[in-house]
């Protein structure tokens, strides 16, 4: 293996910032601000390596070991439980994952609940927590619609402003975990980049610590 570091970001908004957390830690990679068409990105003077994926598949490619490390939301991981270590907590991309549906909605412990959501590991962990035997009836996206249209009770889903839920009549009814970036490595590059994976985490930890 070589020394350089692979590394996955989510696309969009959330991987533009973590970007530039690596920035000030000292990992910046010019060859990003003007992107093109190009996918990879390198920074052999910085030892690493970007690139941008679907935030939902960072944890993949890292499990996997095509990026020694890489940048994920805690909901993914809680959902997909892939077999990474968690190294860091950035702090950003915060949210949290509700218990959502209409404000006058009581659960009739009688009756299974029925949980429309995206995270579907995730419902059944909670309920089944609770004791609570559920229905999971899983989507990929506009989760609101079914308590709304009647196609489930509740739906878990992802929480940030609030503001999704308000314009449509819904509301929160339980927390159940709060959500940020997390820096993850590969199990294997983590033994063998040991000390590049390690300091470079640390350096981000500092910086990360600084921006708080
Ligand atoms: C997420 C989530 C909520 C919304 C919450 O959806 O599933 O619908 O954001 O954000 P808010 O509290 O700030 O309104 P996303 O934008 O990922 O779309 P999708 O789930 O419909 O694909």
């Amino acid at each position: 293996m070589s020394d350089i570091l692979s590394v996955a970001l989510p696309k969009g908004r959330l991987g533009d910032k973590v970007y530039g957390i690596f920035e000030r830690a000292g990992f910046g990679c010019p060859d990003i601000l003007d992107p093109g068409r190009k996918l990879i990105f390198e920074s052999p003077e910085h030892g690493v390596r970007y690139f941008f994926v679907k935030p939902s598949d960072v944890a993949i490619y890292v499990e996997r070991g095509a990026a020694d490390i890489g940048v994920a939301g805690k909901d993914i991981l809680l959902e997909y439980a892939p077999q990474v270590y968690e190294l860091l907590d950035f702090g950003i991309g915060r949210c949290k994952m509700c218990v959502c549906g209409r404000p006058d909605f009581r659960d009739d412990p009688n009756r299974t609940l029925r949980v429309a959501t995206k995270f579907t590991k995730i419902a059944r962990d909670y309920y089944a927590g609770l004791g609570r035997s559920i229905d999971s009836i899983h989507l990929n996206g506009s989760i609101e619609l079914a308590p709304i249209l009647g196609l489930s009770d509740v739906i878990v889903d992802i929480v940030e402003t609030g503001a999704t839920l308000r314009e449509n009549g819904l509301g929160v009814l339980a927390e159940v975990c709060d959500i940020s970036a997390r820096l993850i490595a590969n199990k294997v590059s983590y033994k063998f980049k040991y000390d590049a994976v390690t300091a470079l985490a640390a350096r981000l930890r500092d910086t990360t610590e600084v921006g708080k």
